[in-house]
Order: structure tokens, then sequence, then C-alpha cells
């Protein structure tokens, strides 16, 4: 890898803490970083480097999801760090930060590769982005790349000025926009899971699916994010982007030698391009709006949403969204897709689940109880594919029970998202970020919902805490003959979705 500096801004911050210094140290301990390597923190208060390197050191005794070993690959990594003082409205910071690179450059033998990461609130985005245009950071003799995080505006009109900004100091190609679902181990196998079985592949399409359900159901609340969320709802914080983003990855056909960024995220588009449109009048049959009230998780108790600190007694957010999509094209046209998420909900539990249509059934086979075939890739915390089948029921000779075969046994400890999307981003590949079409396609999608939310033309549906959401999501699969298909290890699920059977071992 070529030799790099890796500036970073809001290095103080919450997710240069949890996220950004315990993933360079993973990749740094297993030699994934560049040899000629240095990261630079900024921030608004002064701080010397050694005190910045202290902070570094604990963030990864607080957050590194393994062992950190007291050795000399720690101090020789935290030699990489050093910390420079930047007010973004301070031309004079940025020439300082400039001096302090190239100092840094020159003593490596002059190659500038400089990725800028942008872990600070978005109204920032833009005026970084033009100081670093105008002090030359942004003038390099090698690559220069700009990481930024969600949210890319908060509908299509804020994105849209958001990106302009961006695009006045980078190309396209150079910025890296993280979703951090794209970065979990399932969702970057899922194509592999297609093109490496002619099985499965076949099967993908709506000759054979009756229905696709995608759900990222939370048990924590709001937390202690009341301001940020209280105006993003749901819909916001992760359906325009985490949830469309399941269904892009799972619904792209990308022909086996053709899987380079650039067709992977143009087939991405494609889909969202063959999304039929929502009008506004649909919002009410589509999409279901729901707002935690008391309840308990987990056995204690938990205030309603518009009891929690911060949260403003008549909030009308959403906390949940329900929504049925249809993609019309040549391989899901007819196949309706739900998607769900929600926080304060039964379990925490990302996963997709495919459900065959049913067999051509016979007059005797129709009195034979079978379930549907499923497919089930479970995204987070636990990972795991499992295909559902019917098998002969040896203790009731004309009945069936669902056998499962667990497609994916060996699995080993996960990957962190930001150990991938980092390392990608050294290396120059964009398969598993996002594209700014997928960004102006998706807020495109979701803007009539925005706006009839904000009329408050869709009823806002209370559910306990800790239940499975309101009953009106339910109805929405109820009105074309399914349902929910939950986790069967969950006892709630158990009850809410019916035919869950016993679990059996394949042989
Ligand atoms: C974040 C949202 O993007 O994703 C949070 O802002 C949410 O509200 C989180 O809790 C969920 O991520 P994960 O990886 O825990 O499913």
């Amino acid at each position: 890898m070529n030799p790099t500096t890796f500036v970073l801004f809001g290095a103080t911050g919450d997710l240069a803490k949890r996220k950004i210094y315990p993933a360079l140290y993973h990749l740094y301990i297993h030699g994934k970083l560049p040899e000629a390597f240095s990261v630079i923190g900024l921030g608004r208060k002064e701080m010397t480097d050694e005190t910045f390197k202290a902070h570094v050191k604990q963030s990864l005794y607080d957050f590194y999801r393994l062992n950190v070993k007291e050795d000399d690959s720690l101090q020789s990594f935290l030699g990489l760090f050093g910390f420079n003082i930047l007010h973004i409205d301070d031309t004079d910071h940025f020439v300082r930060l400039k001096d302090r690179v190239e100092a840094w450059e020159q003593g490596i033998g002059g190659t500038s590769n400089r990725l800028f990461y942008l872990s600070v609130a978005p109204n920032f985005f833009g005026t970084i982005a033009s100081q670093i245009e105008n002090s030359g950071l942004g003038s390099v003799t090698g690559w220069k790349r700009l990481v930024i995080e969600k949210p890319f505006g908060h509908d299509v009109a804020s994105a849209r000025e958001l990106n302009d900004q961006l695009s006045q100091a980078f190309a396209e190609e150079e910025i890296y926009r993280i979703d951090h679902y794209l970065g979990k181990s399932m969702v970057q196998r899922l194509e592999a899971l297609k093109q490496a079985n002619p099985v499965i592949q076949a099967l993908w399409t709506n000759r054979f699916i009756a229905n696709v359900q995608i759900t990222a159901d939370e048990t924590v609340g709001v937390e202690e994010r009341a301001g940020y969320y209280d105006k993003a709802g749901a819909l916001r914080d992760m359906f325009q982007n985490h949830m469309m983003q399941l269904l892009m990855m799972l619904t792209i056909h990308a022909p086996h030698n053709m899987a380079s960024a650039e067709n992977v995220q143009l087939k991405k588009k494609q889909v969202l391009e063959a999304l039929d449109p929502l009008q506004k009048q649909d919002v009410l049959t589509n999409i279901v709006r729901g707002q935690y009230t008391a309840g308990s998780i987990q056995g204690k108790p938990v205030p309603a949403y518009t009891a929690e600190p911060g949260i403003s007694e008549g909030s009308m957010n959403d906390t949940f969204i329900a929504a049925k999509l249809h993609i019309d094209n040549y391989y899901w046209r007819g196949v309706p897709f739900y998607i769900r998420t929600g926080k304060r909900l039964a379990s925490k539990s990302t996963r997709i689940v495919i459900e065959f249509k049913e067999p051509l059934t016979t007059a005797t086979q129709a009195e034979q109880a079978t379930v549907p075939n499923l497919l089930v890739i479970e995204i987070g915390p636990k990972e795991g594919i499992t295909l559902q089948l019917n098998a002969k029921d040896p203790d009731h000779p004309t009945g069936f029970k669902p056998v499962y075969i667990d497609m994916y046994p060996d699995r080993k400890e996960a990957q962190e998202a930001y150990e991938t999307l980092i390392h990608d981003a050294l290396n120059g590949d964009s398969t598993f970020f996002v594209h700014w079409d997928e960004v102006d396609l998706s807020w495109q999608w979701v803007q009539p919902i925005l706006e009839a939310f904000a009329a408050n033309e869709v009823p806002l549906h209370p559910y306990a805490a800790g239940s499975h959401g309101p009953e009106a999501a339910h109805e929405l699969l109820a009105a074309d003959g399914f349902h929910w298909w939950f986790d069967e290890e969950d006892e709630a699920g158990k009850a809410a979705s019916e035919p869950l059977v016993e679990q059996v071992t394949a042989s």
C-alpha cells in the first residue's frame, strides 16, 4: 500500500474513540496498514501529541473488541499519531496542518496520498471541503480521498446541497460515503452466496419467491441522542440508508465477471430506479409509522418515547417504520418487499427472510401441513444463513416437519465493519461505499413519506416497548396473506408469528 497520511477531523469525538482507533489498531497489528502511515488528529482544543496518544491508547482499552497487548507494537502504533488544533473557520490552522503533513511526506520520500476522514457533524462538511481546497491541502502528487459518515442530508434538497459543496473539492470517485451496514460481513457475503451457488441464483427471482422481509429490530431506545433522533426518526436514521442498502445488496444481479465496484454501484442504482415510486396517497396503505409507549425490555421497565430525556411531550416522531415496496424489473416484478425497523422492540435482530412460494398442492398434500421454505440470512448480532425445508415427519406418517440446514456453520469472529471499510478506503476499493446516485435516489423515494409524516397525514401507531411493533405492521402483511417471520429463538416472536415449529437438525 502507498504511503498515506490519515487526516482525522473530530479526533476527540465519540466515533473516533469507539470505532476508528480500534479499527486502525486492528489493521495495524494485522499488517494491513501502509508501511509508511501517519495519523493527524484534529480537534478544537489544544492538545500535545503525547496527550493525544494517551487518549488513543485509552480508547483501545475501552473499545477494542479483542485484547490490547501492552507491547512494542502498541508503542509503534501510537507513534503514528500526532495532533493539531483546528478551528474550521481558521485558515491559518489549515496552513499549519498542510505544513505538518508536507513535512512528514518529505521525510518518507515525498509522495502525498491523503485520506481526509470527516468524523464531524455534516454542517461542517462544506467549510472543511473548501478549506482543504483553498489551503492547498487537496493538491497531492498521489491520491486524495474523503471519507464521510451519514447523515447525507435530511431530505432530497439538503442532500443535493451537501453534495454540491463536497463536489467543489472532491470528485465523486474520491468520496467514500460510509454506511456501516455495508461493512457487515454478512452483507458483504450476499453477492458471493448468489455467485457461488447456482441453485440459489436460479431461485433468486419472482418465479420462486413469494415475499422478502428485511428487518432491523433494536431493543435500545433513543439513548443520549434526543436532539438528533427527534428530528431524524426511524425513516431518516435507518430506513433511507441502512435498510435501502440491504434491499439493494440483496436484489442486485451482478454478473460473475463484472463484480467491480462500478458495476455493483451501477446495479444498485438500477434497483432504486426500478422501485415503484410512492405517490402521496400510497403512503397511507404502504407505510406504517409507529412510536413506542412505556413497556419492558428484557424484564426491565422502560419509559415511553415521549418521556425520554430531551424528547418533547407531544413529539410525533417515528421510532418505528414498516413499508411495502415493489421492484418493477424482470427479476422482482410482483414480489412484495417488506421492510421494518424500530427502536425498543422485543429483540435486537437484523435479518433478511426470503419466503419461497408454496409448492403445487394436490388434494392429499393440501391436508398435510407444510410451512413455506425460507432462506434466513442473519446479519447481526448473530450471523448465519439457514435454509428451512420440509421433511416427512416419521412420527406422523402423513405429516411434514421443517428441517433446518445451517449453511454457514463454521463462522469465525465477525469482523468489525469499520475495520473492513477503513481498509477498503485506504485501498481505493469503493464497492461497499455509497455512491451519490444511491443517496439521491433513495431520498427521492422516501420524500413523499417525509412529506406525509410532516403533514401528519399518516397515523402514528403506538406500540408497547418490548413488543413486535404496532398491530398495523402485522396487518400490512396479513392483507397480502403473509406474516412476519421473527427469530425463532425469541419467545415473544413465537407467540406473534404462528407456525413456528420445533427445530430439528438436518441430517
Ligand atoms: C445507526 C443509527 O446508524 O445504526 C442508530 O444511527 C442505530 O440509531 C444503529 O442504533 C444500528 O446499527 P447496528 O449495527 O447496531 O445494527
